[in-house]
């Protein structure tokens, strides 16, 4: 048990727990976005005693006599600032890891109000940002401290005319972390589904026994792929992903769904998801794409390795390559760019008549 102080009110914590679950789950404050729960991405950023702190981290037993700040307990004219500023530098695209930005800005701009680039750069160094990058947030926080500076946030320009330049409209909903993600939604007696997932990337499910998750009080059911109707593939460019492996199929990657465990709490889900036992023939599997490419390759999909083929040509360059006077003929690559996953890949459902 632990009394701390939210936002300026005092909370006394019986149940020792994450702070980022006792901030969420407990108070509702859904600006400490849960995009990892283990430290890596700083979506959870509190400011404990004014230090940025991964909310993520800390049991809330360990935190007697604490100050914890979120973006809800910013000050109106803070949230004006941080809103202007990170809506006129662009700053903003999905918004998930805007909040825990705005308070590693905040607290770098509560010491020094001047800031340097690199000192901004190294207030962010432990946020990460899945798709506006880092050069836009960095404009955003050295305007905002120019405007805590000047003491005043600019009218907002309302030149919505072609051609105007505009900030997104959802701007305040994402620096203020009132914007809803599907991780943010509470229902009254919602109950909480995960999948349990493969232990091989490639690998023929003998058998899944689900009898002692079945058993487990709290465990509302465990759906392997014998229980979807109709076809169990899905996918958005191609119907080429199981919803589940049934038995006697062969998983693709460790991410394939062997089954999936509805429990009503997470605690009790995490339990009956270790419960679950499956029976796997381990096969051998392929590692890169060089290797599916292979002649007696392993097959990833019963159809083969090759998801597609794409030749890409403007006008006629048989033509253009004829009339040239020089030829040069190499491989080109492209980067390898990573969509850095930060928000939790999850979907709320409730029957509705
Ligand atoms: S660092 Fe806490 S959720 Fe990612
Ligand atoms: S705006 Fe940073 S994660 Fe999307």
């Amino acid at each position: 048990m632990a009394t701390f102080r939210v936002n300026g009110k005092t909370v006394t914590v019986e149940k020792n727990q994450k702070l980022l679950r006792y901030l969420r789950d407990t108070l509702g404050l859904t600006s400490v976005k849960d995009g990892c729960s283990e430290g890596a991405c700083g979506t959870c950023t509190v400011l404990i005693d004014g230090k940025p702190t991964k909310a993520c981290i800390p049991q809330t037993d360990k935190l007697e006599g604490k100050e914890v700040l979120t973006v809800e307990g910013l000050s109106g004219f803070e949230r004006q600032v941080y809103t202007y500023a990170f809506g006129h530098a662009g700053a903003v695209q999905c918004g998930f890891c805007i909040p825990g930005m705005v308070v590693s800005a905040k607290a770098l701009l509560d010491k020094n109000q001047n800031p340097t680039r690199e000192e901004a750069a190294f207030a962010i160094r432990n946020n990460i940002c899945r798709c506006t990058g880092y050069v836009k947030i960095i404009d955003a926080i050295l305007l905002a401290a120019e405007l805590f500076r000047a003491g005043e946030v600019p009218q907002a320009v309302e030149d919505w005319s072609l051609g105007a330049r505009v900030p997104r409209i959802d701007v305040e909903e994402k620096v203020t972390g009132t914007g809803i993600y599907p991780d943010d939604i509470y229902m009254d007696g919602m109950i909480y589904g995960s999948a349990v997932r493969s232990e091989y990337p490639r690998a023929r499910v003998l058998a899944i026994h689900t009898g002692e998750a079945k058993a487990l009080p709290g465990v509302v059911g465990v759906f392997t792929a014998a229980d979807v109707p109709g076809s169990n593939k899905v996918g958005h460019l191609k119907q080429d992903w199981d919803t589940m492996i049934a038995v006697g199929d062969i998983t693709h990657y460790l991410g394939d769904a062997i089954c999936l465990v509805a429990a009503e709490t997470p605690e009790i889900l995490a339990q009956a998801k270790a419960l679950v036992k499956v029976d796997y023939e381990e096969l051998p599997c392929v590692r890169s794409p060089r290797e599916a490419m292979l002649p007696d390759a392993p097959l990833v999909h019963r159809e083969g390795n090759l998801l597609s083929h794409k030749h890409i040509q403007r006008g006629n360059p048989a033509e253009a390559i004829a009339k040239s006077k020089y030829m040069l003929t190499q491989r080109f690559y492209t980067p390898w760019t990573e969509h850095a996953f930060l928000e939790p890949e999850c979907a709320v459902a409730y029957p509705d008549g």
